[in-house]
């Protein structure tokens, strides 16, 4: 079965061709240049651009993969969570797209569309594991008992993980989102050089929260009188990397033990940074676990996981009519879905 799987819930238009649910024919995404300027995403900024993208990224999505629309059999789109009017376009064109086509349209959850990114890695992956999905907008530790059935075990509190990196980088003057910037600029640096701290570290509590770190940096920098420079700002950013990892690595750890999972698996656009996909491996391996860790494509926004949900969903009989809302968070929004699950 071909499914176009389309993600517009944050600052990326994406769009992807899944055929039966695991090889991608191609996988397009539009990253919003505009967001930089402004130190973050700013959602009607988001949206316009999207209207503007949408048509021609899924275009482009069906011509790499040497497809024409009328072969696609099925399309999947967010409907939750994420910023309402971003959701709103990639939702609304996919009700347009899958009517005039005649094919069923099915709306997918953005954090299992992060879960997916694992079993696209790896179909064969053991269950039950325990996901780590860390993003800009969430940091949440699953257990996937099956395809389908989670339970969370632990969110933030406060910021996310990604909104970490992206708040800490615009305070030293790095353009949005500064994930990517951070891991690059703390590359050779010295985690242990400053003594940042990790929240909520007792055993048994898989919650996170990253705002006191935020402020500790905040402090770290007012104290000097500004950013530090040379190989003590590489040093700095080594050190609030590895604040945030070994809390991220240190509780998918604790879940996995208390679950007595045979895996662990990353997910979202933090999965991409080098530095927790290594710290999470190692730990993995010393604790004798399976490690799934989604190439970097998977991890952040992309079109081919919403699609991989999609077609999960399809062969359980779910698909979503004309009436599928759009939520910011994941409880609501379940309207206009029929099937049997
Ligand atoms: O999953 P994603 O693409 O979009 C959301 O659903 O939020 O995640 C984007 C987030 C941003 O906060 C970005 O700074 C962060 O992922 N990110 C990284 C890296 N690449 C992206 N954070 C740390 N290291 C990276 N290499
Ligand atoms: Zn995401």
């Amino acid at each position: 079965m071909l499914v176009l799987g389309i993600d517009t819930s944050c600052d990326e238009t994406a769009a992807a061709l899944l055929l039966d649910g695991r090889d991608i024919l191609s996988s397009v995404v539009a990253s919003q240049a505009i967001h930089a300027e402004f130190g973050g995403v700013v959602p009607e900024h988001a949206s316009r651009a999207h209207i503007r993208l949408i048509a021609p990224i899924v275009e482009k999505a069906i011509e790499d993969a040497g497809k024409e629309a009328s072969d696609l059999e099925a399309v999947a789109v967010t409907s939750r969570p994420g910023l309402v009017g971003c959701l709103l376009v990639g939702a609304s064109y996919a009700k347009a797209l899958a009517y005039s086509l005649g094919i069923p349209l099915v709306g997918v959850d953005h954090i299992e569309a992060h879960v997916f990114a694992a079993r696209l890695e790896r179909p064969e992956m053991r269950l039950p594991a325990i996901c780590l999905v860390a993003s800009g907008g969430h940091t949440e530790l699953i257990l996937v008992k099956d395809w389908g059935r989670y339970t969370t075990l632990g969110r933030t509190r406060d910021d996310a993980s990604g909104e970490a990196f992206d708040k800490v980088g615009k305070l030293l003057g790095l353009d949005y989102p500064a994930g990517p910037a951070i891991e690059k600029l703390a590359r050779g640096g010295n985690p242990k050089a400053f003594d940042f701290p990790r929240a909520m570290m007792q055993r048994g509590n898989f919650d996170f929260s990253f705002s006191g770190l935020k402020t500790a940096v905040r402090y770290a920098v007012e104290d000097r009188g500004g950013r530090p420079e040379g190989q003590e700002f590489t040093d700095f950013l080594a050190s609030f990397q590895e604040a945030v990892v070994d809390a991220l690595v240190t509780k998918t750890m604790w879940a996995a033990a208390e679950a007595g999972v045979p895996t662990v698996a990353l997910g979202g656009g933090v999965a991409a940074n080098t530095h927790l996909r290594e710290r999470l491996t190692e730990a993995a391996e010393r604790a004798g676990l399976d490690v799934v860790i989604p190439a970097r494509s998977l991890c952040t926004d992309n079109g081919a996981v919403v699609a991989a949900v999609g077609q999960a969903l399809l062969d359980r009989g779910i698909t979503s009519g004309l009436d599928l809302d759009v939520s910011a968070s994941r409880e609501d929004a379940r309207a206009g879905r029929e099937g049997t699950a």
